[in-house]
């Protein structure tokens, strides 16, 4: 089934600190040319703001580039495993700090993981399809570095920080949604106190789940991959991003990677992407957006921006 919306505007928003593969270097047995060659990252960022501050910064990008009015929203989600505080949810507090008190918003987190933005989107869309919301403001924010123990060099070298958000209001234009969980108990990724992960078996997992998630939506949905303009993956290794080229015979300019500069940003870094990939193509794209993550979940959508 399709939902008919319209995607308004996205932001982004990156803290302005920069963590090096040298910086790693002299906190883990690790080195430059191992991370480059086995992930494809160079730098992550690491915020000294907050969760909400970062939602905050990137729903503000999104709000400024479309000059929008931010009284018009009723409904924010935010997606993120990395909230300081168990309640209230970052989309409370964002709805606070956007000045949107008096209205009448239906504001909530979801946790997703690194799918969240994915299954949030889905939901805002399906809410809006309702017509009862006239604008959704759907965000993915995370501050991995809070949850990342920087003396295991399997996942400190990944992970980084960053939000990215859109503004979505009910309209005309077709998206379609598919997201699926399967629920894991077997510890290969969890996050307790910090990330703790088996990164072959996750390896295993995202290379075998994205092709068939990209075909299933694409299949379910009569199109083709002539029809898509460009898929934009959640950014996790560039490895598996190659490997998924390779298997589908892809263009290399069809998949969108900033990998190399922002780390595995979690929920945040299929947001951020789009922002970015919009900021470069103004004029209207059918893009493809595919996650998976801990749960474990995975989604993709094909949406209009
Ligand atoms: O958002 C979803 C969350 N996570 C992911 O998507 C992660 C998916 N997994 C991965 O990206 C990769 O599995 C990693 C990047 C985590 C690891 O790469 P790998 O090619 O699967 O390496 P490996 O874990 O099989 O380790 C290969 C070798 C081992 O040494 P030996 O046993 O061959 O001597 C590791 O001990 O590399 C060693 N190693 C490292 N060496 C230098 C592991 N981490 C590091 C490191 N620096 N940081």
């Amino acid at each position: 089934m399709s939902y008919k919306s319209k995607i308004v505007s996205t932001g982004k928003y990156l803290p302005e600190g920069v963590i090096t593969n040298f910086d790693l270097e002299k906190l883990v047995d690790t080195n430059d040319e191992w991370i480059v060659s086995r992930t494809g990252i160079n730098t992550r960022r690491k915020a000294l703001e907050s969760v909400l501050d970062m939602a905050y910064n990137a729903s503000m990008d999104a709000i400024k580039k479309a000059e929008y009015d931010k009284d018009k929203i009723d409904l924010i989600i935010v997606a993120t495993i990395t909230n300081e505080i168990k309640s209230p949810s970052i989309a409370n507090l964002l709805q606070a700090k956007l000045g949107l008190n008096d209205k009448q918003v239906m504001a909530f987190d979801v946790n997703a993981a690194c799918t969240g933005f994915v299954y949030a989107l889905e939901v805002a869309t399906s809410l809006l399809q309702s017509w009862k919301f006239k604008s959704a403001l759907v965000v993915g924010s995370e501050k991995m570095t809070n949850i990342v123990d920087f003396t295991d060099r399997n996942t400190c070298i990944l992970f980084g920080d960053g939000a990215g958000s859109m503004i979505v209001e009910p309209g005309d234009i077709d998206s379609v949604f598919y997201n699926d969980s399967k629920g894991d108990n077997t510890k290969i990724l969890e996050v307790d106190k910090y990330v703790k992960m088996n990164g072959p078996r996750v390896y295993q997992f995202a290379v075998d789940i994205i092709p068939k998630t990209i075909n299933k939506i694409l299949r379910d949905n009569n199109l083709t991959l002539d029809d898509i303009d460009v898929i934009i993956p959640h950014q996790a290794n560039k490895r598996i991003v190659e490997s998924i080229i390779k298997e589908m015979n892809l263009s290399d300019d069809k998949v969108i990677l900033n990998i190399d500069r922002y780390g595995n940003t979690s929920a945040a870094s299929i947001p951020i992407t789009i922002a970015e990939y919009k900021e470069e193509n103004k004029d209207l794209k059918t893009i493809l957006i595919v996650g998976f993550g801990g749960g474990f979940t995975w989604g993709a959508a094909i949406l209009k921006i």
